[in-house]
């Protein structure tokens, strides 16, 4: 197993893999927050439902830590890597010659998810697991209803931490862009495949970023 990290080839498809991961769970995040541009109700039940749910909090919530931090870590090792290999000339970045500027730039796009994710985790995160496991409140009642929307509402009021959302969002369809071709070359899609693969790739990094960016305004501006 060690061997497999050690390679060029299976630290990529490692890298792959956990990103294909984190995309997934993009698509569950994005269905879960979008409900609450139509309904209080349902985003309220279902919130209520993956934050104490066992097997979401004890087993999926665990395990999407480890993905969201072995990617981060493995994307490091992958940039570090790739800088010690510019000296040797078969590998080497001619920059526009042979790559995109996104390509080059995985790694900053990447560090502003990460400084995202830490806002992010200060605004929702550490509140929740404070509440739950620490106060021991499990209920998700405040005042009489569910605390859910009031909370998510209430952090959209701030245009700072908006437009840093906003750019974060711009910033991870242009990583999550690159990546996705990236990924599915890593681990060998075949030619014939490649360009459905592409397009598919193409129209995730615009809706699934573009469904987080109208969630932040919609609320923005509406309460
Ligand atoms: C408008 C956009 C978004 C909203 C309203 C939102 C809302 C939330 C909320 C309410 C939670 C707390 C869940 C809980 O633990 O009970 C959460 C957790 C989280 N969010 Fe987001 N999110 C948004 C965008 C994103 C994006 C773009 C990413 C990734 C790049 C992301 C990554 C995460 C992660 C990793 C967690 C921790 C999941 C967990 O274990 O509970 N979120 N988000």
């Amino acid at each position: 197993m060690s061997g497999f990290f050690k390679s060029s080839i299976g630290r990529k498809v490692a890298m792959a893999l956990s990103a294909l991961f984190l995309m997934f769970f993009l698509i569950i995040h994005l269905a879960v927050n979008i409900t609450s541009l139509f309904s209080e109700d349902i985003f309220n039940e279902l919130s209520h439902f993956m934050g104490t749910n066992p097997l979401v909090q004890f087993a999926l919530q665990p395990v999407l830590i480890f993905g969201v931090v072995f990617h981060f870590v493995m994307g490091f090792v992958l940039e570090l890597k790739n800088k010690k290999a510019k000296g040797v000339a078969y590998a080497k970045n001619n920059g526009a010659a042979n790559s995109t500027w996104m390509s080059r730039n995985m790694i900053y796009s990447g560090l502003v998810i990460l400084a995202f994710i830490v806002l992010h985790f200060i605004d929702f995160w550490f509140p929740e697991i404070n509440t739950k496991y620490i106060q021991g409140d499990m209920s998700g009642m405040h005042d009489g209803g569910f605390r859910y929307f009031h909370e998510l509402v209430e952090k959209f009021h701030n245009p700072l931490r908006v437009g840093a959302y906003v750019v974060a969002f711009v910033l991870l369809g242009l990583h999550l862009a690159h990546g996705f071709t990236s990924a599915f070359q890593s681990m060998g899609v075949t030619a014939g495949r490649k360009k459905k693969m592409q397009t598919f790739g193409k129209l995730y990094s615009i809706i699934i970023p573009l469904g987080f960016i109208i969630i932040a305004l919609v609320h923005h501006f509406n309460h």
